[in-house]
């Protein structure tokens, strides 16, 4: 069987957020999100890293061409992001909360797509958010909830 390698690469980018949502009361979202409500929003250092996986290619040795991915990466997420208010993007402007649960889920949405290109697969996307909490979304795992 053709062994198939994981390469993981990591992106940084800063932004700020406010978790808030619009149809809940001052207190409610005070009471759900604690100071990360704070209506100025606040800052994180993001730490993205993309897994993907593949064969090894006979000629270069390599999963993937990473100046192709570091490329597809930066332009379709770090450019995007870096340096801006995620609640004024138009993925969280509408209802959808900025929390990094929702942002990893939004990246991985968006980089699923393109490393097809590259002929490879994305097998995880991780956003760390500080050195304490950081989100993984693992493509092949079941997207509904377990009901036990
Ligand atoms: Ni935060």
């Amino acid at each position: 069987m053709t062994p198939i390698v994981h390469f993981s690469r990591r992106y940084r980018l800063s932004a700020s957020h406010r978790l808030h949502v619009g149809t809940m009361s001052e207190e409610e979202n005070y009471a759900t999100f604690g100071k990360c409500n704070n209506p100025f929003g606040h800052g994180h250092n993001y730490v993205l890293e993309v897994t993907v996986a593949g064969p090894v290619d006979a000629a270069t040795g390599m999963v993937v061409d990473m100046v192709a991915l570091d490329s597809l990466v930066n332009a379709q997420i770090v450019e995007r992001f870096d340096q801006t208010h995620l609640n004024m993007d138009p993925l969280f402007a509408e209802a959808l909360v900025p929390s990094t649960e929702n942002f990893v889920i939004e990246v991985e949405k968006m980089l699923q797509k393109s490393v097809c290109a590259l002929g490879i697969r994305l097998v995880r996307a991780r956003m760390e958010e500080t050195s304490n909490n950081s989100f993984d979304l693992l493509p092949q795992e079941p997207r509904e909830r377990v009901v036990f």
